[in-house]
């Protein structure tokens, strides 16, 4: 069946990649691609000439209500149904790096953050929520039990680091704080969007470490360093492998629950 799916921050690194992986991997699936600056994200720009009936980009800053709400009602109007919504879009700090004590923290830094990580994907999920009602259940696995039947199926993209369990080493305050935050959002939407008929699957989702603009100033040093192919083709055999009694959990790009 051919799907439908809604990749916000789909301008560079693991947003852009997944657009890639889902057209490649769908002859006839749609990708509704969404980025805050449409006409400098020239790769995503050039991959839309190589699949101009499939993909289609929209404006969205993920840091503006206003902006998701705008888009949502242009959206609901081109597709009746969302199979697959993947909420990709994230900064570290404003800086490009992360704080690495107290005297660093900033009211500025820590809203842009929260915004854009946290703040922005909830309410994503909020003005999307109706279309994935109305998915077709094409991503995951499909229980046989009807009351146990998925529609779609959202990802968070999160970051081991906002596990409060695992923080051993501190810093990063705006970034850990930001995707513990997104984890908690992600917990309590597997629990609304799990009632009634129509259920989504929620999961919140570590990519590993990826070579991208995002973790660049950190390259050096990580013995395990993955490519956005690697990382994403990972988390697609994550997001086809789901079934609803995965709803509410943190994975990591091999399948390993990781602890809040
Ligand atoms: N790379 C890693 O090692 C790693 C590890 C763990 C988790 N993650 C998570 O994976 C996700 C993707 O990260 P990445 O590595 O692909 O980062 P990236 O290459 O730096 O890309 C970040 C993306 O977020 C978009 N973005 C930032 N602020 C935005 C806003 N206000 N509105 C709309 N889009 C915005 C950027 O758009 P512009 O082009 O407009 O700036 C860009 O498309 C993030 O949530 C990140 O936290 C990454």
């Amino acid at each position: 069946m051919a799907a439908v799916s809604l990749v916000q921050g789909a301008s560079r690194g693991i947003g852009l990649q997944f657009c890639r992986t889902l057209l490649a991997r769908g002859p006839d699936s749609v990708v509704i691609a969404t980025c805050r600056s449409p006409n400098s994200a020239t790769d995503l720009q050039k991959l839309s000439q190589q699949y101009p009936s499939q993909l289609r980009i929209h404006q969205l800053d993920i840091t503006s209500e206003a902006d998701i709400e705008k888009t949502s009602r242009i959206i609901t109007g081109e597709t009746d149904r969302l199979d697959l919504l993947i909420n990709s879009a994230g900064m570290l700090h404003p800086s490009g790096r992360g704080e690495t004590s107290l005297k660093d923290v900033s009211a500025e830094g820590l809203s842009v953050t929260l915004m854009t990580n946290a703040l922005g994907p909830t309410l994503m999920t909020k003005y999307f929520s109706p279309l994935l009602a109305k998915g077709l259940g094409v991503f995951g696995l499909q229980a046989a039990e009807p009351k146990a039947r998925h529609s779609a199926v959202l990802v968070n993209m999160s970051a081991k680091v906002g596990s409060i369990t695992d923080n051993g080493l501190g810093g990063w305050y705006s970034y850990r704080m930001s995707k513990a935050a997104l984890n908690m959002a992600t917990k309590n939407l597997s629990i609304e969007l799990g009632r009634g008929r129509n259920k989504v699957i929620c999961v919140a989702l570590h990519p590993g470490t990826v070579d991208t603009d995002l973790s660049r100033p950190y390259h050096k040093g990580v013995p395990n360093l993955f490519t956005v192919e690697h990382s994403v083709n990972c988390l697609m055999d994550v997001i086809n492998g789901l079934t609803l009694k995965d709803s509410g959990k943190y994975l990591t790009y091999d399948r390993t629950e990781l602890p809040f």
